[in-house]
């Protein structure tokens, strides 16, 4: 090989590699130069419900709706349902928190037959031995074993609101212990569709006899 040529090539791909080098010198200190693929250090913030063209299915027209999230599902549960059972009760356990609970809780259950029934059972399992099958505060544990009496659901209880029996369902009062560990919350908001019937035996039962929750009334449950 000619050795003048073999120099001169050697020197092309010297200059070359070096203008390569320099050309990663920028006069702008801030500038990060060339970026590979900018999507990767800053990804395109995707909003909810907008439509940015991503689906334009010829085979199922039906796909191109005009928003990046789908509805959900038939059979997709509720997040206030969701929510009711797998979220933490976030009302303190304080004089105020009983207040507050007794203010803002509000069933998400319509006080219908089957509501009622479901809670009758919960009532069965876990309150009729200290607070007796009228809720007058005469259970076994009471009559037999010698355990302070409840007040009566019809006396000083009957105007107890809702939300503070589900407080003291979760946290206990007095001589009555926490029940959060072994009752659900769908349960307890179902027992308390019970408890009052008891407070309140000639009130109007709905003729709704849906079992789900009325999801249109929790939106204001901070739970
Ligand atoms: C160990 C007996 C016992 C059991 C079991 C029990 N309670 Fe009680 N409950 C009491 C006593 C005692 C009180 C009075 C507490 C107080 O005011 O100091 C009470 C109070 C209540 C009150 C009034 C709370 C308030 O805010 O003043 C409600 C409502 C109630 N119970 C519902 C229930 C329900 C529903 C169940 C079943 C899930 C249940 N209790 C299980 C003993 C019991």
């Amino acid at each position: 090989m000619n050795l003048t040529k073999s120099i001169h090539i050697k020197a092309l791909f010297t200059t070359a590699f070096g203008l390569l080098l320099l050309s990663s010198c920028v006069r702008d200190e801030q500038s990060p130069g060339y970026e590979y693929m900018p999507d990767m250090y800053r990804s395109p913030a995707i909003e909810a419900y907008v439509d940015y063209g991503e689906i334009r299915d010829t085979i199922r027209p039906e796909l191109n709706l005009t928003m990046s999230a789908r509805q959900p599902v038939e059979g997709t549960v509720p997040m206030s349902e969701y929510a009711m059972n797998d979220m933490p009760y976030s009302i303190p356990n304080t004089p105020e928190g009983y207040e507050l609970a007794g203010e803002v809780l509000k069933s998400p259950y319509p006080q219908s037959q089957k509501i009622i029934l479901e809670g009758t059972e919960v009532y069965a399992n876990f309150c009729v031995q200290c607070h007796g099958a009228k809720g007058k505060g005469d259970g076994a544990v009471v009559i037999k074993g010698g355990h302070p009496a409840p007040p009566a659901y019809d006396g000083t209880l009957k105007d107890l609101s809702e939300g503070k029996m589900f407080h003291t369902i979760t946290y206990g009062k007095g001589l009555m212990g926490s029940h959060a560990s072994q009752i659900s919350k769908s349960d307890r908001w179902k027992v308390i569709a019970f408890v009052k019937t008891l407070q309140n035996p000639d009130a109007q039962v709905t003729e709704q006899n849906g079992s789900e929750a009325d999801t249109t009334g929790t939106a204001e449950m901070p739970n």
